[in-house]
């Protein structure tokens, strides 16, 4: 079982991870969470490169860096797992690159989606649970956090990446879930655990 969590920054992917991983745990799954960029040693150095060092990088040298790091992540870690059984649930895959660097910065799409299997090798999420959050309210969360590289792109940039996802889930519904995330924790937490248990469990007594 392989599950992501997409959204915009401050969308509360990774409260639901942990939050989907206990309850995962609760139905007897062995699980792993996992963040984009990074999950592996050498995954982890490409995130510093991309969110927090001083390089001035163009969106493709944006768009090939966050491709190694999920190839690398996705050949050593999640392959594995998945062929073990376990529940892989990441914060963040090939989805967050189609949304910022294709519709955000405006890479043709075509080469995305090349790259995006080139680093996956086709590998695909069984559910992707894209967060929706208003602008307004992600950057209120957001106000008190250091901002990432990427975080620092502005409102125009963050609009662009919002109307992607939109158009990503649009294209894969059955895969991609738009969720909304403008309310409480549980509020969220109880859209999610609804998909989770008409797709897997809906048999189990
Ligand atoms: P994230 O770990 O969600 O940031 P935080 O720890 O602050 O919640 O994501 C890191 C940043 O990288 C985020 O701004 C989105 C960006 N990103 C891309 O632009 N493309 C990608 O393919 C991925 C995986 C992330």
């Amino acid at each position: 079982m392989f599950i992501t969590f997409e959204g915009i920054d401050g969308c509360g992917k990774s409260t639901h991870a942990k939050l989907l991983s206990d309850f995962l745990n609760r139905k007897g799954f062995k699980t792993l969470i996992l963040r984009e960029p990074g999950g592996t040693e050498f995954s982890e150095k490409i995130r510093d490169i991309l969110l927090t060092s001083e390089y001035v990088l163009n969106p493709e040298i944006e768009l090939l860096l966050f491709e190694a790091a999920r190839s690398h992540l996705t050949q050593n870690i999640i392959k594995k797992e998945l062929n073990a059984g376990t529940a892989v649930i990441s914060d963040r895959y090939f989805d967050s690159t189609t949304a910022y660097q294709g519709y955000g910065r405006g890479i043709d799409l075509n080469i995305i989606n090349i790259c995006n299997h080139l680093s996956t090798n086709g590998l695909k999420p069984d559910i992707t649970f894209y967060l929706d959050l208003e602008i307004n309210e992600a950057l209120a969360r957001s106000k008190d956090r250091v901002l990432d590289n990427i975080e620092k792109s502005g409102n125009s940039f963050f609009e662009k990446v919002i109307e992607g996802y939109k158009k990503i889930a649009i294209e894969e519904p059955d895969r991609v879930i738009i969720i909304n995330a403008n309310g409480t924790v549980e509020e969220t937490y109880n859209q999610i655990i609804n998909h989770i248990n008409q797709k897997f469990f809906l048999n189990q007594t």
